[in-house]
């Protein structure tokens, strides 16, 4: 994710809450990561740091709460929006898309996907 101006944080999640049915997963949660941080987030089988993360790349949406990506409030649609917000994200399991071939699950999260399978291979 670029540098914007030291002032604004990277990412912050503002009350965050996510339930499925009803497991409450994510609980008003906030979190702010500033730019060059690297942080880690601990916590028990279950308590929804996964959850969290799905948000944040835009496979799930959250119930309540806002987040804002350089200082600005948005709304990540897809893994592609995520994507060119300059998120990314890598599961603890490895995952394959089983209906597409390798080169397709490989080519998956690039830009370069408009080129032609010739050029990709
Ligand atoms: N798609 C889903 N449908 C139903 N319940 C879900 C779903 N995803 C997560 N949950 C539930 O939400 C809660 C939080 O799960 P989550 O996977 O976010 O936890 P976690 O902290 O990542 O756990 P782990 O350390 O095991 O990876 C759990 O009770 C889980 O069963
Ligand atoms: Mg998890």
């Amino acid at each position: 994710m670029s540098r914007s101006p030291e002032r604004e944080n990277a990412i912050e999640c503002r009350g965050i809450t996510k339930s499925f049915g009803t497991v409450l997963a994510n609980d008003h949660i906030d979190l702010t990561v500033r730019y060059g941080e690297v942080l880690a987030l601990l916590g028990e089988n279950g308590s929804g740091k996964t959850t969290l993360m799905n948000m944040l790349s835009g496979i799930y949406h959250p119930d309540e709460g806002t987040i804002l990506i350089g200082g600005k409030e948005t709304v990540i649609h897809s893994p592609v929006d995520a994507a060119e917000l300059g998120i990314g994200m890598i599961y603890q399991h490895f995952r394959l898309v089983d209906v597409f071939t390798a080169m397709d699950n490989i080519v998956l999260g690039t830009k370069e996907k408009r080129l032609g399978a010739k050029e990709l291979k």
